[in-house]
């Protein structure tokens, strides 16, 4: 086979996949460090999907009203829904202040207050003394900040010295006969070209698969690459049935409205202009946490009051903040809504969604950026040679439900914590361990696969359809029994369908449409996963709100979910205990209790 595919060979100390946040952070560091660094990614680096991320980052500077890391630890644990790993949480939240001025010191242009200091607003679910107060924590760049920082990163990579292969489509990951992860297998997208890529250490920063769904924030690059590349190499995914509903995507086109909307005091109404947040969450109102609004806003739509000519969305006001706010706070957005809604801010509501936003779940990871494996549903056995860093893993500081602004963070504070460790483990001059022939024949297989997939039948496109409406009608913000075990019999034939799947055009050049099947085939079976693992789960927490098991049940199911794809449409589902311990006596365990907002 490997005839038929001449190769370029690289040996590199880490190989990082993905130029998002996650993957710069790490290879910034990974570059200081003075490890040989290569960075693949699909897109252009400062095109990622972090460049989306609007409303900020969170970190208890407390530069505008007292706060400390501890409350932010809290709000992160309630948050998850008492499913986060308490020894990540702290590591995070402890580490977020160092981490934002460590941006600021890179040249992020963080918007400002009235004494020059970082500019922080209010985010749902972040509160001062453990839920009593309302915490300015999220660190805004006016609402651009995923694209501040992406900029400033990749300007501190390249300043030290990393090397980037752009627009090389990482294809799979490569093994040694144990399992091992030893290298990866990319396309060069311009000149068609395979190279093979070794390495003591692989960092998968590949981002989330929102395009799993019909209507999502996410990019149209966001198909999980790496979670793809898991399941192969037979790694086990994390709590994948908890999927992010952001309150506010555009009604039809799907786009990003930030929670900083309402973080700058915005709010939701329903067709009878009602305030509708006091009655679901009387404290923190529309600044409840995501899950809590995005189900309110189902149950207004689904009660019949929706607005619109279809009553299937509802409005989010900004008109009363005024002109010099919404220019100062919120010019991107004011543009966003302007050309996807056709509506002026300053004058008129915006028609908003609940719209697929975030991944919880991912490659399991602990909080040093190493992947690890549970098969006795006790113990964790740390994976040799790959870590998982960004929206592509699960650590889990998000738990069953993430709180906004800590995406941002989550990416920074572990991408360079995946850095320190690859620099206390490997020596640079270290030999690399051999791949196995096996491994490299079984990727370029799929691939040759794939690329001569010319007499299916089925487009890309219709598969890719047929998956994502599947999601959505079946594993959407409410989940009952019926609409899983349909959704997971449904699914199995979209999966199936991808045998019949038609690639007409084998060049290897810019060849876009064998790109969008690799892209589909990983997004399948994270799909899959996904939608087995949510069946499974007999409780509602967080994301997961199953209507046939409308309480949290901590005695049978605070433990995280993990999944292995055994065949084509095969699942074997495992579990993992939730970390109930914190890494020191700064901060105590936070007990489980009623969340209420
Ligand atoms: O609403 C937002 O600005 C998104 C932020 C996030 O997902 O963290």
């Amino acid at each position: 086979m490997s005839a038929a595919y001449p190769i370029v060979h690289h040996e590199y100390d880490v190989v990082v996949v993905g130029a998002g946040g996650a993957g710069l952070r790490a290879t910034v560091g990974l570059a200081q460090a003075g490890l040989k660094t290569a960075n693949l990614t699909k897109v252009f680096p400062t095109r990622s999907h972090t460049v989306a991320a609007q409303g900020g980052i969170s970190a208890a500077l407390g530069n505008m009203g007292q706060d400390d890391w501890r409350w932010h630890m809290y709000d992160t644990v309630k948050g998850s829904d008492w499913l986060g790993d308490q020894d990540a949480i702290q590591y995070m939240c402890r580490e977020a202040p160092a981490a934002v001025i460590e941006l600021e010191h890179w040249g992020v242009p963080f918007s400002r207050t009235g004494e020059g200091k970082i500019y922080q607003r209010p985010f749902g679910g972040m509160t001062t003394n453990y839920g009593q107060g309302t915490a300015q924590r999220t660190c805004a760049a006016a609402d651009r900040t995923g694209h501040a920082m992406l900029h400033s990163m990749y300007q501190q990579s390249l300043k030290n010295h990393a090397e980037f292969f752009i627009e090389y489509f990482a294809l799979d990951l490569l093994t040694d006969a144990d399992g091992s992860i030893h290298g990866v297998l990319a396309w060069d997208l311009s000149t068609g070209e395979l190279h093979r890529f070794r390495a003591k250490m692989v960092i998968l920063a590949t981002g989330g698969y929102g395009r799993a769904y019909f209507s999502a924030t996410s990019a149209h690059t966001c198909t999980g690459d790496g979670g793809g590349m898991a399941l192969r190499a037979g790694i086990a995914l994390q709590d994948m049935e908890f999927v992010q509903f952001h309150p506010t995507g555009i009604y039809g086109s799907g786009c990003l409205i930030t929670e900083g909307a309402r973080g700058e005091g915005g709010y939701l109404t329903n067709s009878k202009g009602e305030r509708y947040m006091e009655r679901y969450a009387p404290n923190a109102k529309d600044l409840a946490s995501r899950d809590v609004v995005s189900r309110a806003s189902t149950i207004e739509i689904r009660e019949g009051r929706g607005v619109g000519e279809h009553a299937d969305h509802v409005h989010l006001h900004l008109e009363h903040l005024g002109p010099e706010v919404l220019h100062k706070r919120l010019p991107g957005i004011s543009e966003t809504a302007k050309i996807f809604a056709g509506v002026d801010v300053t004058k008129e509501p915006i028609p908003v969604l609940p719209t697929v936003h975030y991944n919880m779940g991912g490659i399991p990871c602990n909080f040093h950026g190493e992947t690890v494996s549970c098969t006795d549903g006790k113990t964790d056995v740390v994976i040799p040679g790959l870590m998982a860093v960004g929206e592509a893993a699960c650590v889990s500081v998000h738990g069953a439900n993430r709180l906004g602004s800590n995406s941002l963070l989550d990416l920074v504070v572990f991408g360079r914590a995946a850095a320190h460790r690859c620099a206390e483990l490997i020596k640079p001059g270290d030999r690399h361990k051999t791949i196995s022939n096996e491994s490299e024949e079984k990727a370029l297989a799929r691939f040759d696969k794939l690329r001569h997939a010319k007499n299916g039948t089925l487009t890309t496109a219709k598969v890719r359809l047929d998956m994502q409406r599947t999601m959505q009608n079946h594993a959407a913000v409410f989940r009952t029994s019926k609409s899983l075990d349909e959704g997971v019999i449904k699914l199995k034939k979209d999966v199936e369908s991808f045998r019949d799947v038609k690639v007409a055009d084998s060049s290897l050049v810019w060849n876009s449409d064998l790109m969008e099947t690799l892209e589909l085939d990983n997004l399948l079976g994270q799909a899959l996963v996904t939608i087995t693992s949510a069946q499974n789960r007999k409780e509602s927490r967080g994301a997961h709100a199953h209507e046939d098991f409308p309480e949290r049940d901590d005695h049978e199911w605070m433990k995280h979910s993990i999944a292995w794809r055994t065949g084509e449409t095969d699942v074997k589902l495992g579990y993992r205990p939730v970390h109930t311990w914190t890494l020191d006596d700064e901060m105590k365990y936070v007990e489980p209790k009623k969340r209420t907002y």
